[in-house]
């Protein structure tokens, strides 16, 4: 959570603060275009879960925003969203030096991380740019950095603290590419569920 960092780093204030969270929702919302999902995420393994079932969704060219305060889980869900696309997830980590990193699974994904992203620098200069087409899938923590260069088709997560180990994540399609993303996530998951049953085991036919 501590990324020690040195006092020239320090965070700045954000002039773009992240989306007030509502109450927890059973249900996506949807209106037109743009659909909103909530869930709660109870221990890292969930969370990690969650970027599994993202990264099994995904077709190639879709962008991940992620957004939410330290150690909030972005990594984590990242992590869950390399194994998703077959990549290996063990190295996985904050890219906090180097702020992109590419991983290979059956997509090719681009991890950054815009936390020590100087405002003057924008992401055309930082080359992730570069991996926007429609091959790549392309997560962004801290995305609020991004301001406008953020595309305007992406799926963003917000990730909020609801006690030590409990998240909640809102998902938000921006665009129709995230809103197929999250349409098929939405549906996997329905899927699963059904196959659990009621008590969350698999169903077995007598
Ligand atoms: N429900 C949870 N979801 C995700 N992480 C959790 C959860 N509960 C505890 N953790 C722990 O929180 C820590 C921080 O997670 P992570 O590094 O993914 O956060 P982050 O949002 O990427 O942080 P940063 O802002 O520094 O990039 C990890 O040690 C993780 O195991
Ligand atoms: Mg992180």
């Amino acid at each position: 959570m501590n990324r020690n960092e040195p006092p020239s780093l320090a965070r700045q204030p954000k002039a773009n603060r992240p989306v007030r969270l509502s109450p927890p929702r059973q249900a996506p919302r949807s209106a037109g275009q743009s659909i909103e999902w909530e869930r709660r995420l109870r221990s890292a393994t969930e969370t990690e879960r969650l970027g599994l079932s993202i990264g099994q969704a995904l077709r190639g060219g879709e962008v991940i925003a992620l957004f939410g305060e330290l150690g909030t889980g972005k990594t984590t869900l990242v992590r869950g969203l390399a194994v998703g696309i077959g990549a290996a997830p063990r190295s996985v980590s904050s890219p906090t030096f180097v702020l992109i990193q590419e991983y290979r699974g059956r997509l090719p994904l681009a991890h950054a991380d815009l936390y020590r992203l100087d405002s003057a620098t924008d992401l055309h200069h930082l080359g992730l740019s570069d991996y926007l087409d429609e091959r790549h899938v392309v997560a962004i923590e801290w995305a609020e950095k991004a301001g406008a260069d953020l595309p305007a088709d992406r799926l963003e997560v917000h990730l909020s603290h609801r006690s030590k180990t409990i998240r909640a994540a809102v998902l938000k399609a921006t665009g129709p590419s995230s809103h197929r993303l999250l349409t098929r996530l939405m549906q996997q998951e329905a899927l699963r569920k059904d196959a659990a049953g009621p008590n969350g085991k698999e169903q077995r036919r007598p």
